[in-house]
């Protein structure tokens, strides 16, 4: 029976690793909670592009209106609308939530990101769902056969 009974030194030595297990288990759940909430409120740093100007291998001619086609700017991915009207606009593609690459969606006539459900209008204005800013927008000049996008100054 004496061997039942725990010394104080031993009871105490056992409430610490309670409270140190106890409190590690609850600090890594915060962690687990909160660092995914925070990246989610947060959006990433992107890198920004260093090309100034990018000749398209796409003629004008060849996008149809109410249509949206995915080129590289410098290392960073782009896109370039024709509108319904038959504009040709372009926009950073990178979504200023959290980053993911949006499309161009004919069925609602405005580009989208599939990630969490971003909206932006054809002004690249965020419009609905979580992004916190526009798109970057690019300036278009079509000639001839060829279009040359380039950043606004
Ligand atoms: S990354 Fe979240 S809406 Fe685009």
């Amino acid at each position: 029976m004496a061997n039942d009974v725990l010394s104080p030194g031993e009871n105490r030595a056992r409430r610490d690793f309670l409270n140190w297990f106890l409190g590690t288990a609850a600090g890594a759940f915060a962690a687990s909670v909160l660092y995914p909430v925070s990246r989610y409120l947060v959006p990433p740093k992107v890198e920004e592009s260093t090309a100034h100007t990018v000749t398209l291998s796409i003629k004008p001619q060849e996008l149809k209106p109410n249509s949206g086609q995915i080129f590289r700017f410098g290392s960073q991915p782009a896109i370039l609308v024709k509108t319904p009207a038959g504009e040709l606009k372009a926009f950073s593609a990178v979504c200023t939530h959290l980053a993911c690459i949006v499309q161009y969606r004919s069925d609602i006539s405005h580009i989208w990101c599939a990630c969490h459900n971003g909206h932006f209008d054809l002004n690249g204005k965020n419009i609905e769902g979580p992004p916190p800013k526009p798109l970057e927008e690019y300036a278009v000049n079509a000639k001839g056969d060829q279009i040359v996008v380039s950043k606004r100054s």
